[in-house]
């Protein structure tokens, strides 16, 4: 199971991968395996495969049922979190480094669509910067300073955004991108096979060893892969307890998308200043109509319960600048982490030789995966990437960005403890396809109750470190609001870092 399992779908679940993957019953032996079949496992196996490796990947459930499923797929390399905030914290070397990898990650998508015939709906469009308020337009001159100093020599100042929407000034980005991303992977898997590598799916890996140069990975399933080398690109990683996931918080996100007539919103990529979210639209082209995609109204995991208001401000947040907008065909959500200093930590593992990660996606994590593959391509077969000292894993965190961390768990926390007498008082009062956390013989539960009136009960300690979860009713599933880790309604792991079952609790 993965976060497909979770309760709504996305407009690109509609084209899932056709590849019907097998599991994984034994043993295994291999040069390199993937864990993970997002768009960042998925890369990495092809740039290791077309250099010669033999590649196994697996995957803990549908390959590409991940957040790549969830996402809303704008392909841009100008930073989410603005060149103007990674120059103030790490200086103008980061951000180049940034700008190049990012470019070159779009660059290595059109580029492998070209090479592998794969249809997928990519164009390369441009992007448009705009202000939320009149506030925010002084915001926008500093950050196009910022962006041509990364490298961004065409990014421009334009007098009129995008379309009816914007008529006020704007930052526009050319030559960005947009595509579907389940047809990509598609496209990739069959490269993959095309070339040798073996993928499976409902394989979820639950332990890493290293020992005599080699990796031993426990599967699930009660076999072992031996690799000699690991890739984890598990979107949050598994195998670590405390490196990285201090460093990084998980956050919800929403997503509306709904048909709208030919020409009535510009191809482009939008996004606003709005803070402490912004707004990103795009739009996916279709033969008589085309589809209007709208995110935004983030929060932090496991930390709001509004999600029916948060898809109806975002309908009305659409419906304001884009009068002709028709009825919501899909609406979904996903979640992303924010790296404290902005940028993801991609390289060798803390505390491995030998197991290398992608993680730390962020609202970008399209093209930081892909720009995560040929950094881990480069540093396997050449042994180091002038990339490397950007993304390190285990690099030093400024004041700043530990402060941002600490802040997150100080308000999980908080939470936490304003729930010390659980949200309900009776198994009674949780109704049909209802969670609730409940205090069952001193213990604080996870109970929810099937649409069929059975009650499944866990213990609603996660199960990476030990936080309350929360439930989600709108995905139907238990968020803990620590490490960004998502059970199912009857406590299986959907989205790590937890990769154990919450423990069941018997009815008394
Ligand atoms: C709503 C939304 C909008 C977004 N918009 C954008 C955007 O416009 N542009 C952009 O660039 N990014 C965007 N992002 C971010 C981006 O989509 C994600 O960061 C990216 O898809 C993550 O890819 P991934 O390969 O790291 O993870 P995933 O796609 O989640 O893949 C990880 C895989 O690992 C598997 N796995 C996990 N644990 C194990 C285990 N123990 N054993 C085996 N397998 C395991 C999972 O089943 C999963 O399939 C958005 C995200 C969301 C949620
Ligand atoms: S994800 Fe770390 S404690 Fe839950």
């Amino acid at each position: 199971m993965n976060a497909a399992n979770e309760h709504s779908r996305s407009l690109w679940m509609e084209h899932p991968i056709t590849y019907d993957s097998p599991r994984l019953p034994g043993d295994l032996t291999t040069d390199v395996l993937v864990i993970g079949a997002g768009i960042a496992g998925l890369s990495c196996a092809y740039e290791l495969a077309c250099s010669g490796h033999q590649v196994a990947v697996v995957d803990r459930g549908h390959l590409g049922g991940g957040m790549t499923a969830r996402t809303s797929a704008h392909l841009a390399f100008e930073l989410d979190d603005f060149f103007e905030e990674l120059h103030s914290l790490r200086g103008e070397d980061a951000c180049r480094q940034y700008y190049e990898s990012q470019r070159a990650a779009v660059d290595r998508i059109e580029e492998i669509c070209r090479q592998e015939s794969i249809d997928c709906d990519l164009a390369r469009i441009d992007g448009y910067f705009v202000p939320a308020e009149e506030k925010d337009i002084e915001y926008l001159r500093k950050e196009l300073d910022a962006a041509r100093a990364a490298g961004f020599a065409d990014a421009q100042w334009v007098d009129t955004g995008p379309g009816a929407w914007s008529s006020g000034p704007a930052l526009r980005f050319p030559r960005q991108g947009r595509f579907h991303p389940l047809k990509y992977l598609d496209g990739l898997v069959s490269s993959l096979h095309r070339r040798g590598a073996t993928l499976f799916a409902e394989t979820p890996i639950v332990g890493l060893e290293e020992k005599n140069d080699q990796v031993h990975a426990k599967t699930g399933r009660g076999g072992t892969i031996t690799a000699a080398r690991v890739v984890v690109a598990t979107n949050s990683p598994f195998h670590l307890r405390i490196p990285i996931h201090t460093k990084q918080a998980p956050y919800r996100t929403y997503v509306i998308a709904g048909r709208t007539p030919k020409g009535a919103a510009a191809d482009a990529l939008i996004w606003d200043t709005l803070e402490p979210s912004y707004h990103y639209v795009r739009l996916q082209p279709g033969d008589a109509e085309d589809v209007l995609i709208v995110g935004g109204e983030d929060h932090k995991t496991g930390e709001a319960a509004d999600m029916d208001e948060r898809l109806a401000r975002l309908e009305e947040w659409a419906r304001e600048r884009f009068p002709e907008l028709g009825p919501i065909t899909h609406r979904w959500s996903g979640q992303v982490f924010e790296p404290s200093d902005y940028v993801p930590f991609i390289g060798k593992s803390p505390g491995y030789e030998r197991v290398y990660l992608i993680t730390g996606d962020s609202g970008e994590g399209l093209t930081t995966g892909v720009a995560g593959a040929l950094l881990i391509r480069d540093l396997i077969n050449e042994g180091s990437t002038p990339w490397a000292d950007l993304y390190d894993p285990d690099r030093l965190m400024l004041r700043g960005a530990v402060e941002f961390v600490k802040e997150n768990v100080d308000a999980a926390k908080h939470w936490a403890a304003h729930l010390r007498g659980g949200e309900v008082s009776s198994l009674e009062d949780i109704h049909p396809g209802e969670g609730a956390l409940i205090k069952l013989n001193g213990k604080m539960t996870a109970a929810y109750r099937t649409d069929e009136g059975d009650l499944k009960l866990c213990s609603a300690s996660c199960t990476h470190m030990g936080c309350i979860v929360r439930w989600n009713r709108f995905e139907q599933c238990w968020d803990c609001p620590c490490h960004g880790s998502h059970f199912s309604a009857d406590g299986e792991p959907l989205q790590g870092p937890a990769f154990t079952p919450l423990s069941k609790v018997e009815p008394a």
